[in-house]
């Protein structure tokens, strides 16, 4: 049986949820989706929970409701998923390109200076830090230096729901403005399709709650029927079917969690003298969400190159993954900003490699990765 890196796991009581959705009236947005927004509030003790079609509409939503557009920059980490910086492009925006650290591939505040010095004429408007792999990134002072420069924060969570930041769970708003999630079947909790805004403001969650569906709002005149387009929005609109699924799966996130967490430490153990490998750094003063198990391999060292050792693991049926090539090396980034170096992301880059990490990976299945593991490299 193939072990893949990551995937989601759905019980009887998932699919008696969204049974029971598609037996209700409503297939798409209905009372489920508040239901869905006011858990991830409760779990994440923001004030507010809006939720969208998948985490980059998440990410696009949140971007528009500050305001983002043409002349201002965005800065965003270049080790991540392409979404992140998309979303900025979308609203038309630039993307400036931060280095991360070497063996975390996080953005640290000396990476976030390096790109604010970067900005060039440009408005710098936003940062996004992203909890690569459901490590945390250094909230604290990215918030601060962000004050400083007059800009605001939009964590990328898409990989952290579930973790702790400085006692507060992540997406709380304490240090950012807003926390955006994904609920990607491979994240720790899958709706198939679907993502989520949280904050500490009321107005932006009601201006992204507009902006998902086409900027529509009701009108006050007196006719039951009118309706008010102020602002261009999208059909970024969630069912209640996906949201279902999503509360069901959310119910169970604690233990999600813990078990992941679990894996994590055993793989440490089981690593921690094989020369060849890195071990994965949980951040100061948080507890990650453990979205991706990635280890730092020295491949001059093992005398293998990174192909070669995922064809050996899978011809053992175990799967693997690169997160992330870095996204400023991509044709159409590259077109757009020419040639940046960016060491650290290059040097984190040419190292990591994901092994599986779900909490439906059974012991049997951990103790062949880790056999595995540790014989290709030897
Ligand atoms: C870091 C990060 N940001 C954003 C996204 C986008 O999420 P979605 O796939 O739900 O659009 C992903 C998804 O893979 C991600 O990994």
């Amino acid at each position: 049986m193939f072990i893949p890196y990551g995937k989601q796991e759905i019980d009887h009581d998932d699919i008696n949820a969204v049974v029971r959705a598609l037996k209700s009236d409503y297939l798409t947005s209905g009372p489920t989706v508040g239901e869905f927004e006011k858990a991830l509030a409760d779990i994440t003790k923001a004030s507010e929970a809006v939720v969208c079609s998948n985490g980059t509409t998440a990410l696009h939503l949140a971007l528009l409701a500050l305001g983002v557009g043409p002349g201002d920059a965005v800065i965003v980490p270049t080790v991540t998923f392409l979404a992140t910086a998309n979303s900025v492009r979308y609203t038309g925006a630039d993307v400036v390109f931060a280095d991360v650290d070497p063996e975390t591939g996080l953005m640290t505040p000396e990476h976030f200076q390096g790109a604010i010095n970067r900005c060039g004429g440009r408005k710098l408007k936003v940062v996004m830090p992203v909890h690569l792999g459901g490590h945390i990134c250094d909230l604290k002072a990215i918030s601060k230096l962000a004050k400083e420069n007059d800009c605001f924060v939009v964590a990328d969570s898409c990989h952290a729901l579930g973790g702790i930041y400085s006692d507060e769970p992540v997406g709380a708003g304490v240090y950012e403005d807003m926390s955006v999630f994904s609920f990607h079947p491979v994240k720790t909790v899958a709706m198939g399709e679907g993502g989520a805004i949280t904050t500490r403001h009321k107005d932006l969650a009601n201006t992204m709650r507009k902006l998902r569906s086409h900027g529509m709002e009701k009108s006050d005149t007196n006719e039951p029927w009118a309706y008010d387009m102020r602002d261009l929005g999208y059909n970024y609109r969630v069912t209640d079917i996906q949201c279902a699924l999503g509360l069901s799966q959310l119910s169970k996130l604690n233990q999600f969690i813990r078990r992941r967490a679990d894996l994590a430490e055993r793989y440490n153990t089981r690593f921690k003298e094989n020369k060849y490998i890195r071990l994965p750094q949980v951040s100061v003063n948080s507890q990650s969400g453990w979205h991706l198990y990635s280890i730092g391999i020295d491949f001059d060292l093992l005398g293998k190159t990174r192909s070669d050792v995922m064809a050996e693991l899978k011809s053992k049926s175990i799967g693997t993954q690169v997160h992330y090539i870095p996204v400023h090396t991509q044709p159409y980034y590259q077109k757009q900003y020419g040639d940046i170096v960016l060491p650290g992301a290059h040097k984190y880059y040419n190292q990591t490699l994901s092994i599986p990490l779900y909490p439906s990976l059974s012991d049997e299945s951990f103790g062949i990765v880790v056999n595995a593991v540790n014989e290709v490299m030897s």
